[in-house]
């Protein structure tokens, strides 16, 4: 400590002389510049900014001098501060700079990387999911017979999904125990309930003849379950020709069979209702597993010998009048199956749950599908 200054000129305290406050500033620049990272300079920072650096020593000087020294002092100590400060700042932005170049340099990700391993085992492959495989599948079958894929919204219009296929207002799917719908029940808008409504579109969009298949997502308020899922999927199947018969629906529908459970498979129809078909008819395959002999022990069949895969009919007249189609000229057939319910014949799956919940380890085992 000096001692209480009798002078204005404050050349008087050491420290606060222009040089002494000179060569500190000129130390401190030269050390801040010479910093390699950021942690030399929090170190620097420390001694030259610091509460015990030579600047701020030389401020606590300042207290003793007299007025008009002190406004001296004063000003040389603030400017020799902002001189650091300012520096200090410059090198602190360069020196973050520094570090995030370096990090990204250190961090880089090559996308395009092949794994080093040569080990397969050790190599983690996605897979697709096996309704997304399937649905593939069955597409497949029918771009080879020459059909065409057909697409519909998800979210349908109550017309396409229900009126324009003969579904009358009071058909006891419609109510709002069974359909979502969107908004409330007169907002004209549903989630399709089924995949058919595309057969409309499709034949107010296409040329004739016309052979589609349409597969795709559909709603119903069902409670999920071993067997229901309020989401799932479904395979639209529709042919509008010159002279179809339900001897081609037949035997289009065995080629399918075939193609998916087996060379051999024995399909039947059974007389049903459909109000968008007519004559309708269940198709259903014979088990697979049990074949000849039904066995109540089946999982597959619960012991009937057959499963029930899906319906389809001879287009009902009224709808392909409803397209504007000339049924003086023109018939067709439609069919419709389940996709959760053929992966589950397909591959002996008991539960429907394992489809939706998304655990890898169930899809993984459909990672390759052999044709
Ligand atoms: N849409 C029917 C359902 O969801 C399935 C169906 C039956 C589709 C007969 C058809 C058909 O095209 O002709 O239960």
């Amino acid at each position: 400590m000096s001692a209480p200054n009798s002078d204005i000129d404050p050349v008087q305290v050491a420290a606060l002389s222009e040089a002494a406050i000179g060569n500190a500033v000129a130390k401190a620049l030269e050390e801040i510049k010479k910093t390699n990272n950021l942690e030399e300079l929090k170190q620097a920072k420390t001694t030259h900014l610091g509460d015990k650096s030579l600047i701020a020593l030389a401020n606590r000087e300042i207290g003793g001098l007299p007025p008009e020294a002190k406004a001296i002092a004063g000003k040389r100590v603030a400017t020799a501060r902002v001189t650091l400060s300012e520096f200090y700042e410059l090198r602190e932005s360069e020196l973050v700079a520094e570090y995030e170049r370096e990090i990204l340099q250190s961090q880089k990700v090559d996308i395009n990387q092949v794994l080093a391993s040569p080990d397969f085992s050790l190599r983690k492959f996605g897979s697709r999911h096996p309704l997304t495989q399937i649905s593939e599948i069955m597409s497949d079958v029918f771009i080879a017979m020459g059909y065409e894929i057909a697409e519909g919204p998800e979210a349908e219009a109550e017309w396409f999904n229900f009126d324009s296929l003969n579904i009358q207002p009071s058909h006891p799917s419609r109510s709002l125990q069974d359909t979502f719908y969107l908004t409330e029940m007169d907002s004209g808008m549903v989630l399709r309930t089924q995949t058919s409504p595309v057969q409309m579109r499709a034949m107010l969009t296409r040329e004739l003849p016309l052979y589609v298949v349409a597969p795709g997502k559909v709603f119903r308020k069902d409670e999920l379950d071993t067997t229901h899922t309020p989401v799932f999927h479904q395979i639209e199947g529709l042919a509008i020709d010159k002279g179809l018969s339900m001897a081609h629906l037949k035997g289009t529908l065995d080629h399918f069979a075939t193609t998916m459970f087996g060379e051999g498979v024995i399909t039947r129809f059974r007389p049903s209702f459909f109000p968008f078909t007519e004559p309708s008819a269940e198709l259903d395959v014979q088990c697979f597993l049990c074949k000849n002999q039904p066995n109540s022990n089946c999982r597959t069949c619960k012991g009937t010998g057959w499963i029930e895969w899906g319906g389809c009919g001879m287009v009902n007249p009224k709808v392909l009048q409803t397209a504007g189609i000339d049924t003086d000229v023109y018939s067709g057939f439609a069919f419709g199956m389940g996709l959760e319910r053929t992966l589950m014949f397909r591959y002996s799956i008991s539960d429907m749950r394992d489809m939706v919940e998304g655990d890898l380890r169930f899809s993984a085992q459909f990672g390759s599908v052999l044709r």
